[in-house]
């Protein structure tokens, strides 16, 4: 079933150009969304919307909180992210007019499932999950649902589940945006213009898979790593920094980049490697001054950005450039496409069991 591919991560990976456009698929048109996604109900419910509750563990929450800077700048309405481990055990206060969202791959994951039990004692307007599996508990049990369509997804790294939620979200931030009369048709036809072209994108950006290979022989010796963003790409890097940790046993921390200053830049000598996520976005003056920081201390670069963003490869810094550059709404989905692929050569150059990683299953099914 694995067919050409050496494992199921790496066979994952490349399904993602058709998971995302399958999840898509029959939501959008060329350029409006359509109003059915959410379901009947969600018409009156959507435009009621004040706020956002987002809730997840692992992967699915870094998809969250990805999708926090999407909804609060689409919709203009509030959007908290947290770990369903921890927002079970709070007494989380629900202001009026809030919306539940839980994202999961499974729809099994216990710790999600407990939020969503808590969360439907609590005022919520409605509790919306976002899943991979349509027969789950967290499908069956939730008032609204929006389906990722990755298909089965086997390696217990998270890669086109990640992807898909990510599309979905995108959907979800959209159709926010609408009910708030925030987004008007231009704006609305320019999102779904940059939507529909994700899935050809991430297949651009699978092009540097040979690129990634070579590069990942540098870092199997290495026992650390600091993987740096901002903005919707700090979570990217947190991404990034899973995805390694899980499968190649390296450390790896992610840090937002402004924070480098307030105490991780102690860790930086040219034994640490520090992996960046720097796209040609609003920050990008902001990340490269903090990556300068960096240089300056002897770190060793590892930059990923959008063509014409003018880093330069030196002794010190290597640069990954991606062939084209996204928008807001899927940036942050190409980016990690390098960083999975990264993450996985390290492993397999390791010898790790890149599929079946030590100590973790496909689904949290118990605390
Ligand atoms: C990491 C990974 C996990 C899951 C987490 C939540 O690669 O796969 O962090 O994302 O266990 O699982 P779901 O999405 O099934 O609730």
């Amino acid at each position: 079933e694995r067919g050409e591919y050496r494992h199921y991560m790496l066979k994952e990976i490349h399904e993602q150009p058709n998971a995302v456009a399958e999840t898509l698929e029959e939501r959008l048109t060329r350029d409006r969304l359509l109003p059915a996604v959410f379901g009947p109900d969600a018409e009156t419910l959507l435009p009621a919307v004040e706020g956002v509750h987002i809730i997840a563990c692992g992967t699915s929450y870094h998809a969250g909180l990805i999708a926090r800077y999407q909804i609060e700048q689409m919709a203009g309405i509030p959007c908290n992210v947290e770990i369903a481990s921890e927002y079970r055990y709070r007494e989380p206060v629900v202001p009026k007019n809030y919306l539940f969202v839980s994202i999961s791959q499974s729809g099994e994951t216990a710790d999600t499932l407990a939020a969503l039990r808590l969360a439907g004692k609590k005022p919520y307007l409605a509790r919306l999950a976002i899943c991979n599996v349509p027969e789950s508990s967290l499908v069956r049990e939730s008032d609204l649902v929006l389906m990722t369509r990755a298909g089965p997804e086997i390696g217990v790294a998270s890669t086109k589940a990640f992807t898909t939620q990510l599309s979905a979200l995108a959907l979800l931030a959209l159709a926010l945006g609408k009910a708030g009369k925030r987004l008007d048709q231009a704006a609305e036809a320019a999102a779904v213009k940059e939507l529909r072209a994700l899935p050809a994108a991430i297949e651009d950006a699978l092009g540097l898979n040979d690129e990634i290979e070579h590069l990942a022989e540098q870092l199997v010796h290495r026992h650390h790593a600091l993987f740096l963003g901002r903005g919707a790409h700090y979570p990217v890097a947190m991404e990034g920094a899973l995805k390694l940790k899980e499968i190649s046993y390296i450390h790896a921390e992610a840090y937002a980049a402004g924070e480098l200053k307030h105490g991780p830049l102690a860790l930086v000598d040219e034994d640490m490697p520090i992996i960046a996520v720097a796209p040609n976005d609003a920050l990008l003056e902001k990340i490269r001054s903090n990556l300068e920081e960096v240089r300056a201390r002897g770190g060793s670069l590892i930059v990923f950005t959008d063509p014409e963003t003018g880093f330069e490869a030196d002794a010190h810094s290597q640069v990954i450039t991606l062939p084209k550059a996204g928008g807001k709404l899927t940036a942050p989905a190409l980016f990690t496409i390098p960083l999975q692929l990264l993450a996985y050569h390290v492993a397999v150059h390791k010898g790790t069991d890149v599929d079946k990683p030590r100590n973790l299953a496909k689904s949290v099914t118990v605390e």
